[in-house]
């Protein structure tokens, strides 16, 4: 049982890193990590999770739950930029965690990463669906009808029965094509989307700004109704565990260590940037969101609970319906680099834990030509297809929240551990102030896993059962840690 707790050695790993010849090519510069990092933070987490934490949880109080989320972000990011900078390699908190906690609790960040890579593109490419269908509304005169985009598990306002969510799932089908083409292009697209998504972000606030209407950000706090997690201060942590998918990508950054020119610098700075960045437009935009419109009119069966931002923009200010409509292309726009991002950092992931034997080969065969895992894109377009087109938004991106937050924890915790087992080894970037930082990362990202309640802790616990079964059935014979082929029962 010892065996579950062998570790990648540190010194392998980054001769790992060397072999490029082979792998996967160097072509991303610190900007280009900062713009990665933004790609995959601005999306549905603040065009449409804002909304819906704001109606349903927090009030105009949604503000503070964002600065909760940042905090807890901004703990973890200091943990993970410390990994990030001495192991830079693909895989992400996978592969720190390999090296430092063992194979076993690796094997359960990995499996961890897929709720937040796999699902978390599932839930954007839901939003993307919703603000699709308000274009569509807005300038072509033509709404899809409900049952084709939405769940089979939600019902429509006049009682229709959804069959799936058609455009969620031709959104993940168009981007994995685009990730089968490379990095190098994704990395473009990506670049010119992070700028039009800020600029719309801050033209929001801007104008917004002009028209909050105090009362609507009057009383601050709602008054609790009764239940843990309705309005209050359980709210305000309920709506801190929700809009911290907002948060989610600037880890995504480490998942593209291998293919940094400089990762000990890049990383650090491709991390905390764009999160440092996100954090002051999320606080300013949900300021603005909330005083522009009434929180009550996102809540669910609210006017605005769909499409939220192109709602506020044409109910509530007069005379700016063009900038609804350009908020709305950007917005799908951005989706579709954050959607992309994801994908990446989710087969970037597994071909970590396929080249360590955990998952089978296929998921780190490179395409010939364009040096992509291409096989593990399309599998992972059938996974992640799946919960886009069948199960509703909310459910995944609450499964995506708590993924992640458990991953958080245990990366701040591998902070101490490596601290602890390591000290010597160099680390070109050192989170401040340890053992303060991780264990109040550890904390904050707890609090957060509190506040999605029990749905969500038993929905983390199936999935993490489900990985205990294909860890002890497959991935612990086959890893190539295991060299003697010893199987688990002897
Ligand atoms: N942070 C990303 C979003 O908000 C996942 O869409």
């Amino acid at each position: 049982m010892a065996n579950l707790f062998r570790t990648k050695n540190v010194h392998d790993l980054l001769a790992e890193s060397q072999e490029t010849e082979h792998g996967l090519k160097r072509s991303l510069g610190s900007m280009a990590l900062v713009a990665l990092g933004i790609g995959a933070i601005i999306g549905a987490g603040l065009f449409v999770r804002t909304a819906a934490a704001a109606g349903n949880h927090a009030g105009p109080a949604v503000i503070i739950s964002f600065l909760i989320a940042g905090l807890g972000c901004a703990f973890a990011g200091l943990c993970y930029a410390e990994f990030a900078s001495m192991i830079p390699i693909a895989g992400s908190a996978y592969t720190y965690s390999y090296a430092t906690m063992g194979e076993f609790v690796a094997w359960i960040i990995g499996w961890d990463l897929v709720l937040e890579y796999a699902l978390g593109a599932a839930t954007v490419a839901i939003a993307w669906s919703e603000y699709l269908n308000k274009l569509c509304t807005d300038v072509f005169g033509f709404t899809i009808p409900y049952e084709w985009c939405h769940s089979p598990f939600q019902t429509g306002p006049g009682g229709e029965h959804a069959f799936f969510n058609v455009p969620a799932l031709f959104i993940i089908l168009l981007l994995s094509l685009v990730l089968i083409r490379g990095t190098k292009e994704s990395a473009l697209i990506n670049n010119i989307i992070v700028t039009v998504k800020v600029a719309i972000v801050m033209i929001f606030i801007f104008v917004g700004w002009k028209f909050i209407n105090p009362v609507n950000h009057a009383p601050f706090i709602p008054e609790n109704t009764g239940s843990f997690g309705k309005f209050g201060w359980s709210g305000i942590l309920s709506g801190a565990g929700i809009v911290f998918f907002a948060f989610i990508g600037f880890d995504a950054v480490s998942t593209a260590a291998q293919e940094a020119k400089n990762p000990q610098k890049g990383m650090p700075i491709g991390i905390l940037v764009s999160l440092a960045i996100c954090t002051a437009l999320y606080v300013l935009f949900a300021y603005v969101l909330t005083g522009v419109a009434s929180y009550k009119d996102f809540g669910v069966g609210g006017a605005g609970h769909e499409a939220s931002v192109a709602y506020a923009i044409s109910h509530y200010m007069a005379g700016y319906s063009w900038l609804s409509t350009m908020v709305t292309v950007a917005i799908l726009a951005g989706f579709s680099s954050v959607i992309l991002v994801l994908l990446m950092g989710q087969s970037r992931v597994f071909y970590s834990m396929s080249n360590d034997g955990l998952l089978p080969k296929v998921f780190s065969e490179l395409h010939p030509k364009f040096k992509t895992p291409a096989k593990s894109n399309l599998l992972l377009f059938v996974f992640v297809g799946f919960f886009a087109a069948l199960i509703p938004g909310d459910v995944v991106g609450d499964m995506t929240s708590i993924g992640t937050l458990f991953a958080f924890v245990l990366v701040c915790i591998g902070v101490l551990v490596m601290r602890v087992k390591m000290p010597d080894f160099p680390r070109p970037f050192k989170t401040p102030l340890v053992p303060v930082v991780p264990i109040l990362g550890v904390l904050v990202c707890l609090a957060m896993i509190l506040g999605l309640g029990w749905e969500n802790w038993a929905r983390l616990i199936v999935w993490l059962a489900i990985g205990f079964a294909i860890y002890f059935g497959y991935s612990y014979n086959n890893s190539k840690l295991n060299k003697n082929k010893t199987p688990l029962d002897r």
